[in-house]
């Protein structure tokens, strides 16, 4: 509720900002690039802040934390533009850079044909795919066949969702967070969970789990692309020469280390 508020307001704001603009006389109208509507030089990026190690919220700190969150920042310098980050839930996402309300998004997006239809994605910035998650004493299931007759939970509107639709006789719950999905099978009202493997992995080495572990299979390779509206080709541009020369200088590695500790790029 309170989030659907925000939204009206920053949607009224949009609405007012977009009047006194137009009020002014000038007929710039079609300008394209919410960067020139909103008449500053903020890129407003969206993200569901409940994806670590990409996007997630430390209580110690007040900046929003992960992979997503300093290579955006790190983008967002190269184009002399500051970030200001919008957190929503992951369905919102498209939606928001739809309506407007925000400029691009990084939040572990896989680039796929479906989304493509509705948003442009930049060239791809990390390589995923999907993995499963069950409790320790879980025999039953051992790959993703397994899963027919058994209950599933998944974020909702994300790849996994998709992914385990189409498996035969699953029974699948759409949860808004993958914190949603880890309780839920912790107080077995799910077999399994599927999620992102980098995403996966974090949850059972960093954040202290017990009682679960992460099978070895990978459902799919996914690549992670930063979403932009289809009209804002410019923006596209930017973010992909940004985005290749942090590749090239360096930046891209030591961020890609300081999350994932070194090794393949
Ligand atoms: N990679 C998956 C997808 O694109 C999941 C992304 C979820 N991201 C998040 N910040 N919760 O659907």
């Amino acid at each position: 509720m309170f989030k659907f508020k925000k939204l009206m307001a920053v949607a009224a704001a949009c609405a007012l900002s977009v009047a006194a603009f137009t009020g002014c006389g000038g007929d710039q109208q079609a300008t394209s690039g919410s960067g020139a509507a909103s008449g500053e030089k903020i890129l407003r990026v969206g993200c569901s802040a409940d994806f670590a190690p990409f996007e997630f919220q430390d209580e110690t700190q007040k900046e929003f934390q992960g992979f997503d969150m300093d290579l955006i920042r790190a983008i967002g310098k190269e184009m002399g533009r500051e970030v200001e980050i919008k957190d929503m839930g992951f369905d919102g996402l498209i939606p928001a850079l739809q309506a407007k309300n925000i400029d691009a998004i990084i939040s572990g997006m896989t680039i796929n044909e479906e989304r493509q239809k509705n948003v442009n994605f930049s060239d791809p910035y990390y390589e995923a795919g999907l993995t499963m998650i069950v409790r320790d004493n879980e025999e039953a299931i051992k790959k993703f066949q397994d899963l027919k007759g058994k209950k599933v939970a998944v974020q909702i509107g994300t790849t996994s969702a998709e992914e385990v639709k189409k498996i035969e006789g699953v029974e699948i719950k759409e949860l808004n967070t993958p914190a949603d999905c880890f309780m839920e099978l912790k107080a077995n009202g799910v077999d399994a969970v599927v999620n992102d493997k980098p995403v996966n992995e974090y949850y059972i080495t960093k954040s202290g789990a017990t009682g679960v572990k992460e099978l070895t299979e990978k459902l799919t390779a996914e690549n992670y692309g930063i979403a932009m509206s289809k009209d804002n080709a410019d923006l596209q541009k930017e973010i992909n020469a940004a985005l290749k020369k942090l590749k090239d200088n360096g930046e891209y590695q030591k961020i890609y280390d300081k999350w994932f500790g070194g090794a393949k790029k």
